[in-house]
């Protein structure tokens, strides 16, 4: 691969999607991408690098493809569990004590629906101990339509399930099928899953009282990761929670966030 070629490549990515990919990253673009030149009949890294300046009907697929193969899709169920904890046990009661009406999530960059779906565990367990009854739905997007196929199954591999789950979450949560474990549909229920780049307009999707934004703009620029956050911060309701993960850091020009104190778990709360 060219310079140039690289060149290409990094530019197409950071404007289709956000990532920078650093000068150095050459060895890990031809190794995600090499295997796309057999499958779409290019015979070299130039070739795709055409293919990604041109408008074909073809070169639209290699572009979906390019950046499916780019992203980086690790997720495990309860990640960083206390979050979950303070979810299940402080976020949910409070708010299905005071509110009325559909309480709204947000997964954004939901990869393959680990994260969507334990929210919705927890939201499950929350309503059981609630004498009110509380609808909540919680809305999975994901750039990659790829994993969100794999999201809208529902279905995993043992391996899938061993990353974060106990054994009576398994056996209780989960039916064997044919081809691995099926959640449970009171589960998959609440979730609904939709291809959505976050570097368009959120209004679209409507507005949040919670939103988990974890593990995805580290891989962007500083200016869109504020960019970002800000237009969260605008689509959550007051009093909403935002949730990064717990080695993300918000920007200080993000004021009507503000650091939850006193939690399990680091997260924010839009000021109202
Ligand atoms: C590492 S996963 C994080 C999954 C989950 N949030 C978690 O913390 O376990 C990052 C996800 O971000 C998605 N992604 C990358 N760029 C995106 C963009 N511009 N818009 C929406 N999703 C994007 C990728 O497809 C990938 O599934």
């Amino acid at each position: 691969m060219t310079i140039n070629e690289y060149k290409i490549i990094q530019a197409y990515l950071n404007q289709a999607c956000g990532i920078v990919l650093n000068d150095n990253k050459q060895y890990l673009v031809k190794n995600r991408l090499g295997n796309l030149l057999p499958k779409f009949d290019l015979a070299s890294f130039s070739e795709l690098a055409t293919a990604i300046q041109s408008n074909s009907t073809l070169s639209s697929k290699v572009k979906v493809a390019v950046v499916d193969a780019m992203t980086t899709n690790e997720t495990f169920w309860f990640r960083d569990d206390m979050q979950f904890l303070e979810l299940k046990e402080k976020i949910f009661p409070d708010i299905f004590a005071k509110k009325t009406g559909t309480i709204k999530v947000w997964s954004a960059a939901c990869s393959s629906g680990q994260e969507p779906y334990t929210i919705s565990m927890c939201a499950e367990d929350a309503a059981k101990k609630s004498s009110k009854h509380q609808n909540v739905q919680i809305i999975g997007t994901d750039i990659s339509e790829t994993i969100l196929q794999e999201a809208k199954s529902a279905t995993y591999s043992e391996l899938a399930l061993s990353r974060g789950l106990d054994s009576q979450t398994k056996s209780q949560m989960f039916q064997k099928t044919h081809d691995g474990y099926k959640l449970n549909a009171n589960i998959v229920r609440k979730v609904r899953f939709q291809q959505f780049n976050l570097l368009k307009p959120f209004s679209v999707l409507g507005r949040f009282n919670i939103i988990f934004c974890r593990n995805v703009l580290i891989y962007f620029s500083d200016e869109v990761k504020r960019d970002i956050l800000s237009r969260m911060a605008d689509s959550l309701e007051p009093g909403g929670f935002l949730f990064l993960s717990s080695t993300e850091a918000m920007p200080p020009s993000i004021k009507t966030l503000e650091p939850v104190r006193g939690g399990r778990a680091r997260y924010f709360k839009k000021i109202a």
